[in-house]
């Protein structure tokens, strides 16, 4: 057991921990030294994060005292966790293969019983298959654009998808499989991407009507508990929840006009070919209240926890439209969609990441609820 350290003593009773603790982030890493293995998409691990996001990563935690250790989200994870015996876990794991990557480490954790951050087996599993989420958003009423899964590529096309439709890997992220080919105007590019999409990613394709509308993106932060756990509960509305400023990303002009996709989600920002990104978004207040209460609704019914983000994009009659929601939004400083929007409102990284901890660990238990209830101190 790591040892209490009396600077805890020293601390405002608010911020005050039991004691500091053991975490291990646990993460897929990009080799991009290494040659791909045979057999594997032309994008594959597109979504795995670099050495220097992790670096960045345990940097923050150690902010608040904790000792930090790096474990590869691999096949070896189950004996480095015995080994390092870690207190919690700060998962950002992608998972290897399968149909529900995302879901791997925290059906892992939860059989080893290690307390981890942010959102459980079924919230990663089904957030990272798109057609089952739209599925789910579509039965309680959250706006969706149509849609239809196609296994073979031969299915017939509903009459409701009309051209020119959209076809994407059902179980992907960061712009995997996406480019300006994912956009077919007939019958015969639509078999063709089709195609191409379930053998080269050896999942479903998913077809949906082709939105030609604004781009924006939602991140919340909380839970209905979240002020008593928080180090910023000021941060949190009256239903626990965060809602960071809608960050626009606007393609037209990038490398890939109007699709915001794997190759431009690769540039820096303010690189050539980069969308741009705006935060706060330049929009009425009306739609900005809608954005965010989609993105809210979309993390709701999913039983995410603690933090997400969530695509939505305008139709041709500028409505909303959900695309889908990232359950494991990318944590890289100054890159990452999540942490441009926390930067917009001032939000340091380091109470970033620090809050989604907290959050974590007190759904295990490992923190008292703070003596603050909506920001004035508990009468004793
Ligand atoms: N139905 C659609 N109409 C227009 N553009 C789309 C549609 N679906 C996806 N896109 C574009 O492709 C990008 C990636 O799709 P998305 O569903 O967010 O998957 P992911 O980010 O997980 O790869 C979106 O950000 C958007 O620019
Ligand atoms: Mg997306």
């Amino acid at each position: 057991m790591p040892e209490t350290i009396n600077r805890e003593e020293e601390k405002p009773p608010h911020q005050r921990l039991k004691r500091y603790w053991k975490v291990a982030v646990l993460a897929n890493i990009k080799d991009d030294d290494h040659p791909k293995p045979e057999g594997v998409p032309p994008d594959a691990f597109a979504d795995f994060d670099h050495i220097e996001t992790i670096d960045l990563l345990r940097a923050a935690l150690e902010t608040d005292g904790h000792s930090t250790t790096f474990i590869q989200a691999d096949r070896d994870l189950p004996f480095a966790l015995r080994e390092v015996q870690p207190d919690i876990c700060f998962n950002i794991a992608e998972g290897l293969g399968g149909d529900a990557r995302e879901a791997q480490v925290p059906a892992l954790l939860e059989m080893l019983g290690i307390p981890y951050t942010g959102s459980r087996v079924l919230a990663n599993g089904i957030s990272l298959d798109k057609t089952l989420t739209k599925r789910i958003w579509r039965d309680r009423g959250l706006p969706v654009a149509p849609f239809q899964e196609f296994t073979t590529g031969e299915e017939p096309l509903r009459p409701e998808l009309k051209f020119p439709l959209f076809v994407k890997p059902a179980r992907e992220g960061t712009g995997m499989g996406v480019d300006m080919n994912a956009i077919v105007k007939n019958e015969n590019e639509l078999r063709e991407r089709a195609v191409y999409i379930i053998n080269t990613y050896q999942q479903p394709a998913l077809v949906e009507t082709f939105l030609p509308g604004r781009e924006f993106t939602v991140g919340i932060l909380g839970r209905a508990d979240a002020k008593l756990y928080s180090r910023h509960p000021d941060w949190y509305e009256k239903d626990g929840f965060h809602r960071f400023p809608v960050l626009e990303l606007d393609s037209t002009r990038s490398v890939t006009p109007w699709v915001y996709s794997q190759e431009a989600k690769s540039k820096d920002v303010g690189a050539d070919g980069a969308p741009g990104y705006f935060c706060p978004a330049d929009i009425e207040p009306e739609l900005e209240k809608k954005l965010k209460n989609f993105a809210l609704r979309a993390h709701q019914l999913l039983y995410t926890l603690d933090v997400s983000r969530t695509d939505i994009r305008l139709d041709e009659e500028g409505n909303p439209r959900v695309m889908e929601i990232n359950t494991l939004p990318g944590l890289t400083p100054d890159y990452s969609d999540l942490c441009l929007q926390a930067a917009a409102e001032g939000i340091r990284y380091e109470d970033l990441v620090l809050d989604i901890l907290y959050l974590g660990a007190s759904r295990w238990g490992m923190l008292e609820p703070r003596e603050y209830v909506n920001d004035t101190p508990k009468k004793k």
